[in-house]
């Protein structure tokens, strides 16, 4: 069999694509800069592909930190789609106000200011695209609201589940045990569930994508 999948493979795919986007290299810098935690170059691509082909009228993410996903997500909707964006971070949320101004999307994207667990509950309407992106100790509570919001033939799109490959791997260093054990977890859950078409995709840190039947 080929082995398609050397570093050396995934450099060269990753300089095929500079970015143009000045706002977005700006907060690519200040997030490598600052330790603040965003989806990978080519997960956010991939995202984008998916938002562009299916043009969800309703997109919520769970974990704004920056804006950085907000952004990519609102510049690929059409005119009458939203995202809907949860943060707990004061930190972060000042700076994602600050970033979502700087895009001039304050009428695209609505950040909700708090824990995903208080304001899940009190959102009402369901949404076409749920991308959840938060703490992972928080993955398979939040995923359970996310399917009572998601609607019919809705996606969910997950970040992290090979976990900076440690979720495959037999060697794991302390400082990753817990949080890997919890992905283990959430990864049997995901792709076991009745309600939903999964796979897990080897882009970026790994991507859990769900289709809601
Ligand atoms: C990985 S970052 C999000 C990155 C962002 N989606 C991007 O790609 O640009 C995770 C963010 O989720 C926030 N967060 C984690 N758990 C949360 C929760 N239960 N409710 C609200 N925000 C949460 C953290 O504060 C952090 O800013």
């Amino acid at each position: 069999m080929n082995k398609i999948l050397y570093p050396s493979q995934l450099e060269y795919l990753k300089s095929m694509q500079a970015e143009p986007d000045e706002i977005i290299v700006e907060l690519e810098e200040f997030a490598a800069k600052n330790n603040v935690p965003i989806l990978s170059k080519d997960s956010a691509k991939f995202l984008e592909i998916l938002i562009t082909l299916m043009q969800p009228k309703r997109v919520l993410e769970l974990g704004t930190a920056i804006a950085y996903s907000s952004i990519r997500i609102a510049r690929c909707l059409g005119k009458k789609g939203i995202v809907h964006t949860i943060e707990k971070s004061e930190d972060n949320i000042r700076a994602a106000k600050e970033n979502i101004a700087k895009a001039s999307l304050q009428n695209k994207i609505i950040l909700f200011e708090g824990n995903a667990f208080d304001i899940m509950p009190k959102l009402d309407k369901k949404y076409d695209f749920i991308f959840l992106d938060a703490d992972k100790s928080d993955y398979k509570r939040l995923f359970d609201y996310s399917m009572i919001l998601l609607k019919k033939d809705g996606i969910i799109f997950v970040d992290n589940l090979l976990w900076k490959g440690y979720t495959a791997s037999s060697k794991v260093p302390s400082e990753y045990r817990l949080s890997t054990k919890i992905i283990r977890e959430f990864n049997k859950i995901f792709i076991s569930q009745k309600n939903l078409k999964t796979t897990i995709l080897p882009v970026g840190d790994g991507i859990g994508l769900g289709i809601k039947l």
